[in-house]
């Protein structure tokens, strides 16, 4: 949300185990312009599913599938559906093929994430973001539709005002803040 705000050099830890021994991912505690810390979201290459079982800590999962023009590619600013989860440990998130997903930390722990991604362990860089992922049209966007921003202690969500329209939306129950 805040290109320039303060926050610490790592957001969150991942260590790849792919599809059979899965994926771990920990978040850092904390905020950044009152934006809880959050991964930075990606839509999948191809017909993907994947799943997350939340093991540790508090959290909300963004999930929003963009418009498709007539060519068949996704409209970067013209979401056709948008859902804010929020999610405790014990939960099961399934993330559809062609939607775009990321989590946020809202609690004041570590959050803890497993998920079955398929990792390509033939990657020359370890460190390089996985090959299956899109991760352009979010950064065109500066992030998904919404933000997850603290608001008198607790998560609220912020609109990106980059989008210029959201066709059906489920907030998850969670308030919006100007
Ligand atoms: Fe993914």
């Amino acid at each position: 949300m805040d290109p320039n705000g303060a926050g610490p050099a790592i957001h969150y830890y991942m260590i790849r185990g792919g599809s059979a021994q899965k994926n771990a991912t920990i978040w850092e505690p904390g905020t950044i312009s009152f934006e809880y810390i959050k991964t930075y979201g990606h839509y999948h290459a191809g017909d993907l599913s994947e799943t997350y079982w939340i093991v540790y800590g508090q959290g909300v999962a963004l999930l929003q599938k963009l418009a498709i023009d007539e060519k068949g590619n996704m409209i970067p600013d013209d979401v056709s559906e948008f859902k804010a989860i929020p999610v405790s440990p014990g939960q099961e998130i399934f993330m559809p093929s062609g939607f775009g997903h990321l989590l946020a930390n809202t609690g004041e722990t570590y959050f803890v994430t497993m998920d079955d991604s398929p990792v390509d362990f033939e990657e020359r860089d370890p460190a390089s973001l996985p090959g299956h992922a899109n991760y352009e049209l979010v950064k065109k966007m500066q992030g998904f539709a919404y933000y997850v921003v603290e608001h008198e202690g607790l998560p609220a969500l912020k609109k990106n005002p980059r989008y210029k329209n959201i066709q059906k939306e489920d907030l998850g129950g969670l308030p919006v803040i100007e």
